[in-house]
């Protein structure tokens, strides 16, 4: 059965719009004037498509650029190899509906009207995801809405008890937060005498700088238990800031004030 999700106007031509349905976010793309639905979550780490750039019947992942083609949701490149389920889009009147059996290629072909993209209600994994973006120093001085747009850009991944995370001595890719379970920070993982210097859980950000250079862990975190994280890279960090410079400004300048915090500790 096919489920009311917006008006026809919600879906510019050129433009790709997250819906909730059922549970699931679906996009739904316009490629000149012909509407279709598909999921909005990657298959190769989970990041939102309708967050990427639709290029033709192509929509290419924001994080690490896989392309799908939107008609019956297959991939023209990697990493992901797993298709996406693709929908039948209609317009009913002036409304659009979704039908989230599978659909073939092509299924919505109708003409619709341009205008602005409508907002999704958040579902609570997202919710978490925000609470744990949220909490990551470098984001304090973000708006609400930026720090949920950032939610795109991160992917969530297991570590079983012992797993080393990330590695003294490494360059680091990105961030990391703790959803679930507690990870340890040691020195010296691999020498003699490794020492514990802190002990996480969740919410709590590790590897926050490796975001914005390529700068080597200085120690290792290892899972003590089960852990989910959820991570970030730092170079869809980084296309997303070349994207967004205001959102950049913001944490140089409050990269700026824990620095001359910093110094100021320094001198005492
Ligand atoms: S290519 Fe989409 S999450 Fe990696």
């Amino acid at each position: 059965m096919a489920s009311a999700i917006g008006k026809t106007g919600d879906v510019p031509p050129g433009g790709v719009v997250k819906f909730q349905v059922e549970g699931k976010s679906i996009a739904v793309a316009n490629v000149e004037g012909s509407l279709f639905g598909f999921d909005d979550v990657c298959t190769h780490l989970g990041c939102s498509l309708s967050q990427g750039m639709l290029d033709g019947r192509i929509i290419i992942c924001p994080c690490h650029g896989s392309k799908f083609l939107v008609t019956d949701g297959s991939v023209t490149a990697g990493p992901a190899s797993e298709a996406l389920n693709t929908y039948a889009v209609q317009v009913v009147g002036d409304e659009l509906h979704i039908s989230m059996a599978d659909s073939s290629p092509g299924a919505g072909d109708l003409e619709v009207d341009a205008s602005t993209s409508v907002g999704v209600p958040a579902a609570s994994d997202r919710e978490r995801s925000y609470g744990a973006l949220a909490s990551v120093p470098l984001f304090a001085s973000l708006e609400p809405a930026s720090i949920e747009s950032l939610e795109a850009f991160t992917f969530r991944k297991g570590f079983v008890p012992g797993e080393v995370i990330v590695e003294e001595g490494r360059t680091g890719n990105g961030l990391y937060i703790v959803l679930s379970g507690k990870v340890e920070v040691v020195k010296g993982l691999r020498g003699a005498r490794p020492q514990t210097l802190a002990v996480f859980g969740p919410g709590e950000p590790f590897g926050e700088m490796a975001l914005l250079a390529d700068w080597k862990r200085s120690a290792s975190v290892r899972a003590v238990d089960e852990v989910e994280c959820l991570g970030m890279d730092r170079w869809a960090f980084l296309a997303y800031l070349n994207r967004e410079p205001q959102l950049a400004i913001k944490m140089l300048q409050m990269l700026a004030q824990r620095l001359a915090e910093t110094n100021e500790k320094l001198v005492e």
